[in-house]
């Protein structure tokens, strides 16, 4: 949550710090600054909302300037408005910082400033930070970077902030734990910090990634300086991005959402580069291959996960359980975290998170390393923080996802997730030559089958059109299909505000079913696999009741085509895989409706990208 971007150099800072808010804005939307020096002053311009607020704000302002710091919120302490908005100034204004995490004990720390003579104008954990900096700077006579320094070792908490000063127009001094930080190294001794690469990578492609406890002490025209906490030296290691500026840009789309939805072929497709060769009946995840060992003598594989990713994790289980035959407990990172879990050195632990920076998540695996468990990380983000905390780990490779609800990180979680199972349900004996062989020539024809998918799109937005005003929908599905009816309620909820739930179909009789009436859209997933028939009989009690009926269903079907008042339909494949071309209709349901209702569909109310809070 929260994302910051700052800038020195030779350039106008102003327009890339404007550039990089508008990229980072999915990682919170509530309120966003900045704060500038020039002719000796430093100047914050701050305004409740989105980027665009501020840059209304800012226009006819003095924002000329070499140096700047820029904050995009969502809000933990104290409201969304303009007060509480980021950065913010020191006692004396002579200093401004931006952060993104959460200062634990900032309420303790505001005490003590308070006694000694400190006024507050917002009710922010962060305003505290940099008064007890400056607090610092002046008791006990040190420079900038050393009262950092100090106040980072009283502090209890997360934190990435990067901090101005007027009285050095030429040095930001960043700093990070628990929540993400990078510092692109540009040319002639410009730097960028942002909290992902995404706005610096059209200035340079090397990088440095903060670790925890790190300071950054970043001038203009000199070497990168990096000190810990404990004030020893580190070398800067810079590395080169990967990341190509088309892919964080719409690209003729109009939400980054539908463009991801779109992209689906080619990511699954990338998520399998150079990892399965199905001539050769080969699986191979370089990432996981010193461990591949201990996975197929664990005791049980814990999946840990929130959201979406968690949803890839109960795909995970089946796969797991099916086709490797260890068995598999799936758990959401901020519940396994807390109830003090049974986990031992047989345990494998595999962490799913598409933004690497999940804090429950990345809590939960620092969790089971003490406990002595083997943690696997499939992230998307290269670099992000699980990716570094994990013992390995394979990428997804989707690309950047920059709409909030999560489309293209579920499809390619879910096929590293089917890579991993493979190759280790073969390697272990635990699935016969021929289906494995089988199953290896299914998911190399997945991305075709999802581009064939997405040709049902015009018939989803008709079906879209009909149903956009209902109140409530139901999504229902068995086995692999389940969590796939979860993902596509969560879907319609966080974009479109209508209130879904999914259901394994066979409880619907078990308590759902009373809410079934001619005003009910029920969406089921009823492809031809192990229990298709038992679907439909609950397809059957559904209609029985005047529900409505979208049903997504194997090419060809006629049973439940002749009950259902729509069906979607998907090429054929193995049910083990499908959960890869159902969860397409899903997406692009909940597009369509929370376009048709006016909706911010890549910006959804109260959300962010990345949680990074608790
Ligand atoms: O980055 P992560 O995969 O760890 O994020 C987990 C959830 O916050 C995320 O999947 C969330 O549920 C999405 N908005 C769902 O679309």
């Amino acid at each position: 949550m929260c994302g910051i971007v700052a800038y020195v150099g030779d350039n106008e800072a102003y327009p890339i710090l404007i550039k990089g808010l508008k990229r980072l804005e999915y990682r919170g939307y509530d309120s966003s600054g900045i704060a500038l020096i020039n002719n000796n002053n430093l100047n914050l311009y701050k305004k409740q909302g989105k980027v665009i607020e501020l840059e209304k704000f800012t226009e006819g302002k003095d924002i000329v300037s070499t140096i700047g710091i820029g904050h995009t919120r969502w809000a933990t302490h104290g409201a969304p408005n303009d007060i509480n908005a980021h950065p913010h100034y020191s006692k004396s204004k002579n200093l401004a910082i931006i952060h993104n995490g959460i200062i634990e004990n900032y309420a303790s720390l505001k005490k003590e400033l308070i006694q000694r003579g400190h006024e507050f104008e917002s009710d922010t954990d962060t305003e505290v930070l940099i008064h007890l900096i400056e607090d610092i700077q002046y008791v006990a006579k040190v420079d900038l970077v050393e009262a950092v320094r100090i106040a980072l070792n009283e502090v209890i908490g997360a934190y990435a902030i990067v901090i101005i000063s007027k009285d050095n127009p030429n040095v930001m001094i960043a700093a990070k734990k628990s929540s993400p930080l990078v510092i692109g190294v540009g040319h002639h001794g410009e730097y960028f910090v942002a909290s992902d690469a995404t706005p610096i990578v059209e200035y340079t492609k090397n990088v440095v990634y903060l670790d925890d406890e790190q300071i950054a002490v970043i001038e203009k025209g000199k070497d990168l300086r990096l000190i810990n906490i404990k004030n020893q030296e580190i070398t800067p290691y810079i590395q080169e991005l990967e990341i190509q500026l088309e892919t964080i840009e719409k690209g003729g789309y109009e939400h980054f959402m539908l463009k991801e939805i779109y992209e689906q072929p080619t990511s699954i497709k990338n998520s399998m580069r150079g990892r399965l060769d199905v001539n050769k009946g080969i699986v191979s995840l370089g990432g996981i291959r010193d461990y591949e060992q201990k996975i197929m003598n664990a005791n049980r594989i814990i999946i840990v996960a929130c959201g979406t990713s968690w949803h890839a994790g109960l795909v995970g289980e089946y796969l797991f359980e099916d086709l490797t035959r260890i068995p598999v407990e799936v758990e959401y990172a901020s519940e396994f975290r807390y109830r003090n879990p049974i986990i031992n050195e047989n345990d494998v632990i595999i962490a799913i998170s598409q933004s690497g920076e999940t804090a429950d998540t990345l809590a939960a695996i620092k969790l089971a390393k003490e406990k002595g468990a083997t943690i696997i990380g499939i992230c998307n983000v290269v670099g992000s923080t699980i990716s570094r905390e994990t013992h390995c780990g394979s990428y997804t490779h989707a690309g950047p996802e920059i709409g909030v609800a999560s489309t293209k990180a579920f499809t390619a979680q879910v096929t590293v997730l089917t890579l991993m199972a493979l190759s280790i349900g073969y390697k272990k004996g635990a699935i016969s030559d021929s289906k494995y062989r089988l199953l290896l020539t299914e998911l190399d024809a997945i991305p075709g089958k999802v581009e064939q998918m997405l040709k049902s799109d015009i018939q989803v937005k008709y079906i879209s059109e009909i149903f956009k005003d209902s109140s409530n929908f139901l999504y229902l599905g068995r086995g692999y299909n389940f969590p796939v009816a979860l993902e596509g309620a969560l879907k319609l909820k966080e974009i479109s505000y209508i209130h879904a739930e999914g259901y394994p179909a066979a409880e619907m009789k078990h308590g759902p079913i009373a809410l079934i009436d001619e005003d009910m859209p029920l969406v089921v997933v009823a492809t031809k696999h192990g229990n298709y028939e038992k679907v439909v009989s609950n397809i059957e009690e559904v209609k029985a009741r005047s529900g409505k009926i979208i049903a997504i269903v194997t090419e060809g079907d006629t049973e439940v085509k002749a009950i259902a008042d729509h069906i979607i339909e998907i090429p054929a494949t193995e049910d083990c895989l499908s959960p890869l071309l159902t969860s397409i209709p899903m997406q692009l349901l909940s597009y369509h409706i929370a376009v048709m209702r006016g909706c911010n569909v890549d910006q959804p109310r109260n959300l962010a990208k990345s949680v990074t809070v608790e």
